[in-house]
């Protein structure tokens, strides 16, 4: 086991799914985990190897909850890893999604991950040292229809965590995004539609966002891609991304080498 960020890490969106499998896999592994969320009460679990969870509300929406979760990791302990999976989905046609829909999936998405970070780079800094991990998803990279705007907000995490690597890199921070694919978690619940009534796409669109729920609900357990940042917090020189599995590395390798207009007709055909 390396620590190579030293073993405090804070993860964001850590009362569920693919934050909580990494929470437990860190404490496991004798991290001292700071878990951050909106709904959780406050509390400390011990774990194998003198880990813990210390559970620690917070909306990464919210400047002040934010500050003082990264303030108290700072003070009790130090921090040296960020783990931003706190994130949500909306769902609707790229033409009529209500944009105050589209407002807050950029605000959880986009711009919580840059408020944390924000938060925590100074200390990183200061140390000389430290990790920025961010969950995005293979709709980072190959935008799924009736999930444009949601595919677009980690598109733009994608060209975020790009060029933070190349300004942080001198202050010896490293950064990495993880790119999971279907993945079976309280997401398909948590997702909302976000259509008028009357929108000429709402038959496609549930049927395409039916056979989404079904894939995630069938797709790989939390613990895969916790475990892709796991392995990441042991690198001194992380790749710039990790995609989870071999069908999605095959999908993004697929995207490389085909046409675009045929990879094109393939995934609409999936979501007709
Ligand atoms: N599941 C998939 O198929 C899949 C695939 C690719 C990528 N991902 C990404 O993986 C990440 C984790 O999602 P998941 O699948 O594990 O879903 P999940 O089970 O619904 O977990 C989402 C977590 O985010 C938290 N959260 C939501 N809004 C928040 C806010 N404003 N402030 C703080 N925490 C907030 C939720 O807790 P509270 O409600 O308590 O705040 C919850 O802990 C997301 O970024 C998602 O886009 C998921």
């Amino acid at each position: 086991m390396r620590y190579s960020y030293g073993k405090a890490i804070l993860i964001t969106g850590a009362s569920s799914g693919i934050g909580r499998a990494a929470a437990e896999l860190f404490a496991d592994a004798g991290y001292m985990v700071w878990a951050g969320s909106r709904h959780c009460e406050e509390s400390v679990e011990q774990r194998q190897n003198g880990g813990e969870i210390r559970s620690i509300q917070m909306d990464v929406c919210d400047e002040g909850s934010s500050r003082q979760a990264v303030e108290r990791a700072v003070a009790e302990g130090g921090l040296g890893i960020v783990l931003n999976c706190a994130g949500m989905g909306i769902a609707g046609p790229a033409e009529d999604t209500f944009e105050e829909a589209v407002r807050a999936q950029f605000e959880v998405n986009y711009f919580g991950t840059l408020r944390v970070n924000r938060l925590v780079l100074p200390y990183l800094r200061a140390q000389g040292k430290g990790l920025v991990l961010v969950m995005s998803s293979v709709a980072g990279r190959v935008p799924i229809p009736y999930q444009s705007h949601y595919s677009s907000s980690k598109y733009a995490l994608d060209a975020y965590v790009e060029a933070l690597r190349m300004e942080t890199r001198p202050f010896g921070i490293r950064a990495a995004l993880i790119e999971p694919g279907d993945t079976k978690t309280g997401f398909t619940a948590a997702r909302r539609m976000a259509m008028p009534a009357d929108s000429p796409y709402r038959q496609t669109c549930e049927g395409a966002i039916a056979r989404m729920a079904h894939d995630e609900e069938t797709g790989v357990p939390a613990m895969k891609p916790a475990l892709a940042a796991f392995r990441l917090a042991e690198k001194e020189n992380p790749p710039v991304r990790v995609t989870v599995g071999a069908v999605y590395k095959g999908v993004m390798a697929l995207r490389k080498i085909m046409p675009a207009r045929a990879f094109e007709r393939i995934l609409a055909a999936m979501y007709q």
